[in-house]
């Protein structure tokens, strides 16, 4: 057995210590806050904000629930929900990196949203949380970027209330053949191309492409879920699989 210390994860397509990898992931992550809106934008050609709809209406979410959006970056997610749980309800936008949770909590503000949000950094591994605290939880295109999936999957399972739901948006494997040499193509050449241009950071862009091919596949990320305890796990593949919505129940 490997003792913490020996044991290596995946970057990318590097293999490097699973220590080192929070703090590799936050360099991304420190480099690319200042320019993510845009660039997301820029690469999806607005259709992320498509993806994210689609969660928002998977997620049973209504007035006076309790929802955690971890890895929230950003906070797109967390605006949308904060519009529907209302006064009475609260979202939590969680993030490990203060440069994206800066950005988050700058923009929720500049949208008058203050009230019924709260930004707390945190790993999704070892979530700060009661158990059965949330009615729903999301984790958006932030899964790929934790060094021990399964561990933070079962953090998110004991801080999920029974009834509540988990939705993980991610990057998945493309459906056909065909597709995924064109994404390939787009991930591994103009991505890169287009971070040096607009962000002035090709390899914040490479890293981008190569982890979501080291990404679990979306039967064995429904695996994982299930292992960890998670009930009536399904997922859509959205965009031809280019992008997963994975769902599990706590019950
Ligand atoms: C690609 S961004 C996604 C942001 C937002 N959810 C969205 O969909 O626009 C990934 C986010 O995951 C966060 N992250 C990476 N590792 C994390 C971890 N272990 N725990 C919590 N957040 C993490 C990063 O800091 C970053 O803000």
């Amino acid at each position: 057995m490997q003792d913490d210390k020996s044991k290596t994860t995946d970057f990318g397509f590097k293999e490097i210590p699973a220590d080192e990898k929070v703090k590799a992931v936050a360099n991304v992550f420190h480099s690319v806050a200042a320019k993510y809106d845009i660039m997301n934008d820029l690469m999806s050609g607005g259709i992320h904000r498509l993806w994210k709809r689609h969660t928002v209406s998977q997620s049973g979410v209504r007035a006076g629930h309790c929802v955690l959006d971890i890895a929230g970056g950003t906070g797109d997610l967390t605006l949308k929900f904060s519009r529907l749980v209302g006064s009475e309800g609260q979202v939590i936008l969680a993030d490990i990196n203060d440069s994206m949770l800066k950005i988050g909590r700058d923009k929720l503000a500049n949208l008058g949203v203050v009230g019924n949000v709260k930004c707390v950094q945190a790993n999704a591994e070892a979530l700060p949380f009661p158990d059965d605290t949330f009615d729903c939880i999301t984790i958006a295109f932030g899964l790929r970027n934790v060094t021990d999936k399964s561990k933070a999957l079962a953090s998110m399972y004991r801080v999920l209330k029974p009834g509540g739901r988990l939705l993980v948006l991610e990057f998945s494997k493309p459906e056909s053949e065909m597709l995924s040499q064109v994404y390939d193509q787009y991930s591994f050449r103009l991505l890169p191309a287009m971070g040096k241009l607009i962000a002035n950071d090709s390899e914040s862009y490479r890293y981008l492409a190569e982890s979501i091919r080291m990404h679990p596949d979306q039967e064995t990320l429904k695996g994982m879920m299930d292992e960890v305890g998670f009930e009536r796990t399904s997922y859509q593949n959205l965009t031809g699989g280019i992008v997963a919505l994975h769902k599990g129940f706590k019950f």
